[in-house]
């Protein structure tokens, strides 16, 4: 098994006559050296030295921008190259942005691990463009997953399946089964065709921080660790892909997401929910939805209750923060907006997510709005709840996640 701590290059220790270097390099944007101690002489004279310092390693973090729809051939080659040489690039797709590397490249693939800060025991989604490359990573393709693939690829659905020897445990975190998706983007397909790869792609943002659903987002979280970023404009969906195990009897939602439990009944006719996912004592069976996930800095506390209730808490907690010692971020439906009063303090800052009506439009602005309450440093954000149904629970398992289960 992979240990838990996030990678580290080995330390090495380099002799400069008599002046010894301790280099620990982390990764781009991290240290490079340690400590320098010792003596040197200058001129006849001997300075002795002992310092301990950081230095920060920068990479030069290259941008090209496109259109979704349109797709520029000789950029995405460059970026595909820089793959090929095993870099780190962020790209769009239909549910967020990922940050990409070559799958089958054991120290490609610990570059992302080390941009993200991401625990090594969090296995990632490989990502492919056609069922050829399906076919090399996975022990055999069953009728069920041949049907979920048909009905639902290129799209947001990540299907846990046996892996085959090619894949190397890094990507499974040392376990037997492999997660595939076949994104639903233009730019990210062309991006895998032209790489001639599967390409491994976590959410392209520090790890337990809000996923990037634009190119900005990813900038802010990983310029100078990263070789580039294809700008495709804002993704999508707004919330990653729907997990599911195909490796027990009945298939199991792991993590929900862009494709609901409602278009899988309609399809396959029964699916299983993860216990982990409404149980918080129970172990969920994707390592990564046992982190924290999705947090702006300010803490974020669940309102739930009909309309009415949520006016009244609102009103409470303005009422009880009257001397303005903090600054509270509302994160609300427009039919809550509506339903505030004018007269504000300028302690409350509000971010409108959408018509309650209108999940795919909340649901694609979530993670722009944790971040946009990051700029306004808002001490806490009160999040209004919504009904788990449809893309809801997807809506509602990042809004817990964030809020770390709390909620009034
Ligand atoms: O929409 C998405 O899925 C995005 C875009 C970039 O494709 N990617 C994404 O990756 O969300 P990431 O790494 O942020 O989330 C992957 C999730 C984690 O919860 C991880 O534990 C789970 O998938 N996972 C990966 N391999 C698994 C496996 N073999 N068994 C169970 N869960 C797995
Ligand atoms: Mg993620």
């Amino acid at each position: 098994m992979l240990n838990k701590k996030p990678y580290y290059l080995s330390k090495t220790k380099h002799k400069l006559g008599q002046t010894k270097i301790e280099v620990c390099p982390l990764a781009y944007g991290k240290i490079i050296i340690k400590s320098i101690s010792g003596s040197v002489c200058i001129n006849g004279i001997i300075f002795k030295i002992n310092y301990n310092f950081w230095l920060v390693k920068v990479m030069e973090t290259r941008i090209w921008r496109m259109k979704a729809d349109n797709p520029d051939l000789n950029k995405l080659k460059e970026a595909a190259q820089l793959i090929k040489q095993g870099e780190t690039i962020g790209f769009p797709t239909e549910t967020v942005y990922g940050l990409g590397a070559n799958a089958l490249d054991t120290e490609a693939v610990k570059k992302i691990f080390l941009a993200k800060g991401r625990p090594s025991d969090n296995p990632l989604i490989v990502h492919v463009y056609n069922l050829k490359q399906v076919e090399t990573l996975v022990t055999r393709i069953t009728p069920l997953a041949q049907k979920l693939m048909n009905k639902f690829w290129p799209g947001p659905l990540t299907l846990v399946m046996p892996k085959s020897r090619i894949v190397p445990d890094i990507i499974t975190a040392g376990m037997d089964t492999v997660a595939i998706r076949m994104p639903a983007h233009p730019i990210a397909l062309k991006l895998i065709e032209l790489s001639e790869l599967p390409i491994a792609a976590p959410s392209a943002n520090i790890s337990g921080k809000p996923s990037p659903t634009t190119a900005e987002h990813v900038w802010q979280d990983l310029k100078g660790k990263i070789a580039g970023i294809i700008d495709g404009g804002k993704a999508g969906i707004g919330v990653e892909s729907t997990v599911l195990d195909l490796s027990t009897k009945i298939p199991t939602i792991l993590r929900p997401g862009g494709i609901t439990r409602e278009q899988f009944i309609g399809e396959i006719g029964v699916v299983n929910l993860d216990t982990a996912l409404h149980d918080l004592k129970a172990t969920p069976r994707s390592p990564g939805m046992k982190y924290t996930h999705y947090s702006p800095e300010a803490e974020v506390i669940l309102l739930q209750g009909r309309k009415e209730e949520i006016l009244n808490k609102i009103k409470k907690i303005i009422s009880e923060n009257g001397n303005r010692t903090l600054k509270v971020g509302l994160m609300i439906s427009q039919e809550i907006y509506e339903a505030l009063p004018e007269d504000l303090p300028e302690s409350v800052i509000v971010g409108v997510l959408g018509r309650r009506a209108d999940l795919e439009g909340m649901t694609s602005n979530l993670f722009e709005k944790l971040r946009w309450f990051d700029g306004k440093k808002v001490d806490v954000i009160y999040a209004e709840s919504f009904p788990e149904t449809n893309l809801g629970a997807a809506l509602m398992n990042r809004l817990m996640k964030a809020a770390g289960g709390k909620w009034i």
